[in-house]
């Protein structure tokens, strides 16, 4: 089956539906999305949109704090473009709809800036605690009443349809590769789709899942990475994955579902990391104590865990006001009161998880990947923004400005006529072994598990090492079944997880010295020569 549309959008969080949103005023936008289509890293977001809207802030403080926060990588046109139009942005979620959290200033009322980690003033935007519930809520009835936006729930991207396809291996230029569109399995039918357009966006957001303990749900498995880098695009700092330092601790948790985020506005508000005993341990290791930079808080609660030989560390908020930490925290205070925790009376437990990937597919400031007709946003991209660490709550500011920016970009194309090639259909003569679908369903345990054992907080070289050998064993398997089997979800996902996995050591072997969110005991200090961004491409 072949559908044709001007826009292809996979992907249905922030990044996905603002563009949909913007392009179907000029198109017909079909937008593919793996599972339930508020299912995504977005549903869950916490904190909010970094914006500077107050008198006392600006610009150029903004820009400092992201680019000090980045450690030395962060691209500064692109953390300018991005802060520059954080209000605008603001303004058009407001005006999708979008309810944020205001208070009362006098007779009149604004909205409520909350303050997050490595920020040096209060400009956090938000929804209560559930922020991306909202925005996921708002963009999403708005793509509903939208007549040209057909949404494609349950359709997971196989491979993006370039050369390769159309012309065979032998087909496939060196240097300028072209996408029409992707292969789609409908995962309810088993059919595989052809969808094609003439712009595509990639919008299929993180990675966490690559690791056994994370924050994000269960659709965050590097699908887009892997896609562009088998199609022969860029892809690079992988080694970049964040760990966010405060998940909560469950001594029974069940790792295949996402650690609950207890968000950084709880220390912005005033939380402060304490030991078993209640000592504070944050100012040996920062200045700005329980509020640094995420990459700093993470390896000093891993280092406080290994030292002590307990399980987790605690955030202590119960020294304020229990009706005001209620009113903030609505959603984390009756989380943690269902698992029997009341955080007005006791310390929350908490451990890191890998939350955030900040490396990914390499785009211009356009959001242009090196693959033509094929633009990325949101958590899959790398556009220089974050560098070696992301600041807080600057990932749904960057996917709005960059799918804001990637639909301009795309219009004229969009406005061509379509001159697609012949596209073969998707064909399948294997046959689903269901016996040893058993044994590889175990690969993705064994992947999650040794990504978080050699490639956690602390890498070595030799950790490193070991977890490529692995891996590329794990790789050779799945590839074999892959191409003898049916595809199914799991297998797409598992294929891809495993892909990402091996990029990601590739990336961290490649960066020899410690830069932020990357720290390896081989090479503990930044080193002046590894200042650029790690870049990864097939070889034709
Ligand atoms: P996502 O929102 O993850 O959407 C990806 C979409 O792609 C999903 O619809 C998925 O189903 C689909 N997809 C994936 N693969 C395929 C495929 N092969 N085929 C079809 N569809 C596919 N950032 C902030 O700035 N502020 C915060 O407060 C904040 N809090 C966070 C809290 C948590 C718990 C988490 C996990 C993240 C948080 N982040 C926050 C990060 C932020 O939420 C994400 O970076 C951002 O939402 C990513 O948006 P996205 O549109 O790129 O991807
Ligand atoms: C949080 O609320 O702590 C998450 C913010 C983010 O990941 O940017």
């Amino acid at each position: 089956m072949e559908v044709r549309a001007d826009y292809l959008v996979l992907g249905s969080g922030i990044a996905g539906l603002s563009f949909a949103l913007k392009a179907a005023e000029h198109g017909r936008v079909l937008v593919v999305t793996k599972k339930e289509r508020a299912e995504s890293n977005t549903n869950y977001a916490q904190g909010g949109i970094a914006a500077v809207l107050s008198p006392d802030d600006s610009f150029e403080l903004h820009v400092e704090d992201t680019l000090k926060a980045g450690a030395g990588l962060c691209h500064r046109e692109a953390v300018e473009l991005v802060v520059r139009e954080g209000p605008r942005m603001v303004r058009e979620l407001m005006e999708w709809g979008v309810e944020f959290t205001k208070r009362k200033m006098g007779d009149r009322e604004e909205l409520a800036l909350g303050r997050e980690g490595g920020h040096s003033r209060d400009r956090i935007v938000h929804a209560s605690d559930l922020t991306g519930r909202e925005i996921e809520r708002a963009l999403l009835e708005r793509v509903k009443e939208h007549g040209n936006i057909e949404v494609y729930e349950n359709h997971i991207a196989i491979d993006l349809i370039t050369e390769h396809h159309v012309f065979g291996v032998k087909g496939v230029p060196k240097d300028s590769i072209t996408c029409w569109g992707a292969y789609v399995l409908d995962t309810n039918s088993g059919l595989v789709k052809k969808l094609l357009a003439k712009v595509v966006l990639l919008a299929t957001g993180g990675t966490g899942r690559v690791y056994l303990h994370t924050t994000n749900p269960k659709i965050a498995t590097g699908d887009g990475i892997a896609m562009v880098y088998r199609a022969g695009g860029k892809v690079g700092n992988l080694e970049f994955m964040q760990f966010h330092p405060t998940a909560l601790y469950r001594p029974d948790a069940d790792p295949d579902e996402p650690a609950f985020l207890i968000s950084e506005a709880v220390r912005g508000y005033g939380g402060i990391l304490v030991n078993k005993k209640g000592e504070t341990f944050m100012e040996k290791y920062h200045p700005m104590g329980s509020l640094a930079p995420r990459d700093v808080v993470a390896r000093a609660i891993d280092q406080e865990i290994k030292r002590s030989g307990e399980p987790c560390v605690y955030l202590d908020v119960t020294h304020k006001d229990p009706d005001e930490t209620r009113a903030h925290f609505p959603n984390i205070y009756s989380r943690c009161l269902d698992v029997g925790i009341d955080m007005t009376e006791e310390p929350i437990p908490v451990v890191p998880a890998a939350h955030y990937m900040c490396g990914g597919v390499v785009t211009d400031l356009w959001g242009r990947t090196s693959i033509k007709n094929l633009y990325a946003t949101g958590e899959v991209a790398l556009t220089g923004v974050h560098g070696a660490n992301r600041l807080a709550s600057n990932s749904l500011l960057e996917a709005l400005v960059f799918s804001d920016r990637a639909f301009r970009n795309s219009l004229a194309r969009a406005r061509d006529p379509d001159n697609f090639p012949e596209v073969p259909d998707w064909s399948e003569e294997n046959v689903f072994n269901a016996e040893e679908w058993v044994l590889l369903s175990h690969d993705r345990e064994e992947i999650r598990r040794l990504m978080w054992d050699y490639v956690g907080i602390v890498r070595s070289n030799y950790r490193l090492q070991r977890a490529l050998r692995r891996i590329r064993l794990i790789a050779k398997e799945v590839e074999e079944f892959y191409r003898r089997t049916k595809v199914t979800i799991d297998l797409i996902e598992l294929r891809n997880l495993t892909q990402v996995a091996e990029l990601i050591i590739r990336c961290a072997l490649a960066r020899k010295e410690s830069r932020g969110l990357h720290y390896n005991t081989d090479y503990p200090e930044p080193n002046p020569r590894y200042q650029r961004d790690t870049i990864l491409q097939k070889r034709p």
